[in-house]
């Protein structure tokens, strides 16, 4: 059994009268500490796929393993429990709590789980110690993302989430924050996915799954590696 498994997971919206396939009969496995790309179109189900696998939404059929756990079985009790203990999620609009320091968002997040991390050397390691006395509206966008990541470490998660992470930064804001994600997945061995809009990044992962109206359309092992430095886009 693969760390992450969706075994042909359909999820369908209704809205009033109005049904939408989000994902339709999807099947992709993730390797323990793989690095992997989800790319497609907007409306593609990229965002759906990872808010499930993150236990923040269900399914409507199909079986969804994460880390030995099948968590498409779990009742809502079971996957707070879930989300707590072994999800880190980075959102496209960072989500800091804004009345709180970049230290104390960092303190909140760990404060929620068993294992322990030394804040001040996560907040070092992305480059933002100096600023952990700050607000976030005290901070710019990529520094904002930077401690986002930073917290989401902090609950020392099984599994990272990055839906579109550079989706709001320039250009070399974009960079650093990749980069981030790339030495973390290194350095903790923490399996991650990241949605992106940007094709050219893909080399920068292990595998890349392509989505197009709620399928997946390929799953692709990368061979040839390369590191964000060394992309231009
Ligand atoms: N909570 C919801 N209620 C109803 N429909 C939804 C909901 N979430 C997503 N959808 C629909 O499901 C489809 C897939 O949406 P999803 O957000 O997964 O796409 P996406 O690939 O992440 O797109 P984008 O690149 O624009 O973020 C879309 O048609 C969307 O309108
Ligand atoms: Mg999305």
């Amino acid at each position: 059994m693969a760390y992450v498994e969706f075994k042909n997971v359909c999820k369908t919206y209704q809205v009033g009268e109005v049904l939408t396939k989000a994902i339709d009969n999807v099947s992709f496995e993730i390797e323990k500490g793989e690095l992997v790309t989800i790319v497609g179109p907007s409306g593609s189900g990229k965002s759906t796929c990872l808010n499930i696998l993150g236990g923040m939404d269900n399914v409507t059929s199909g079986m969804v393993i994460s880390n030995d756990m099948e968590i498409s079985n779990f009742n809502d009790k079971k996957l707070i429990s879930y989300r707590k203990n072994h999800i880190g999620f980075v959102f496209q609009f960072y989500n800091l709590i804004q009345n709180l320091t970049v230290m104390e968002n960092l303190e909140l997040a760990a404060s929620r789980t068993k294992e322990k991390k030394d804040l001040n050397k996560l907040l070092d390691q992305v480059g933002l110690l100096n600023k952990k006395n700050n607000f976030p509206s005290q901070l710019s966008g990529g520094e904002q993302q930077r401690v986002s990541i930073a917290r989401a470490l902090a609950k020392s998660p099984t599994l990272l989430l990055c839906d579109e992470p550079t989706g709001a930064l320039d250009y070399e804001s974009s960079k650093q924050v990749l980069k981030l994600i790339e030495e973390t997945n290194k350095i903790y061995g923490v399996t991650t996915i990241i949605i992106t809009h940007n094709e050219a990044i893909t080399p920068f992962s292990d595998k890349i799954i392509k989505f197009k109206s709620g399928k997946v359309v390929s799953i692709e092992k990368n061979k040839k590696k390369v590191s964000i430095d060394d992309l231009e886009w």
